[in-house]
């Protein structure tokens, strides 16, 4: 029986990095569905479909394919279309764009059936909004990681300014507030805590004590 981790909780709560190094730990695989959406919002963005129109989102992602194969270091490859889109998605635009798009219906539906599909056939460590409300309801541990809006701007912060970027952090807070209200709020599978999730706040870990803790819990 394939095992399966679900971690939860709001961007910047450092999901992604945890869920790789534990994926590692484990030798399962890692699934990021965040990913998922920012392939299909970078598609929408560069066929410039209005993003706020959702008859038209839904329509001009029917047909596209999105893709994630694992790479080493439990990394992974996201393919649109078959192109490898891994780095392009990595953009404040992109994320923003994929929180927006993740409202509509007919985007989670298409999205679903495929983070499903590779929970049933493998034993995984999966990341996002809604895998322990929605998508994976029988994983075998459900975390919800979280951390203080302020420590997240701060963490996003350092990202954009080792990328060279310019960061204000006042402009940056209030778009980490602005993704968690849409994040929380929409009507479809919108971010919330699982009722049999364990509450983790990582304002005051680093990522190996987080994995750490998580590990200690899936043995326990
Ligand atoms: O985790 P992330 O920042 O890469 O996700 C980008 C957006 O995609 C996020 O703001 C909301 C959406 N998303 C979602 O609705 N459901 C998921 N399971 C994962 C991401």
């Amino acid at each position: 029986m394939p095992y399966t981790i679900a971690i939860d909780g709001p961007a910047g709560a450092g999901k992604s990095t945890v869920a790789r190094a534990l994926s590692r730990r484990l030798g399962c695989l890692y699934v990021d569905t965040g990913a998922m959406y920012r392939a299909l919002s970078l598609f929408c963005l560069r066929h410039a479909i209005p993003l706020h129109d959702e008859e038209a989102v839904s329509k001009a992602v029917e047909g596209v394919s999105v893709s994630l194969r694992p790479e080493e270091e439990g990394g992974q490859r996201v393919e649109l279309d078959g192109e490898d889109v891994s780095g392009e998605i990595r953009t404040q635009e992109v994320g923003d764009a994929a929180s927006v798009i993740s409202c509509y219906g007919a985007v989670r539906t298409k999205l679903l059936s495929l983070q499903r599909e590779l929970g049933e056939k493998h034993s995984v460590v999966m990341d996002g909004r809604d895998i322990g409300t929605r998508v994976l309801p029988g994983a075998d541990l459900k975390i919800y990681l979280t951390a203080s809006s302020e420590v997240r701007a701060r963490r996003r912060m350092r990202e954009l300014l080792e990328k060279g970027e310019k960061a204000d952090y006042a402009a940056v807070k209030r778009e980490v507030e602005e993704r968690d209200y849409r994040d929380m709020h929409r009507e479809i599978a919108p971010l919330k805590r699982a009722e049999d999730a364990l509450l983790l706040d990582s304002s005051d870990l680093t990522i190996e004590g987080t994995v750490d803790a998580i590990l200690a819990l899936s043995k326990g």
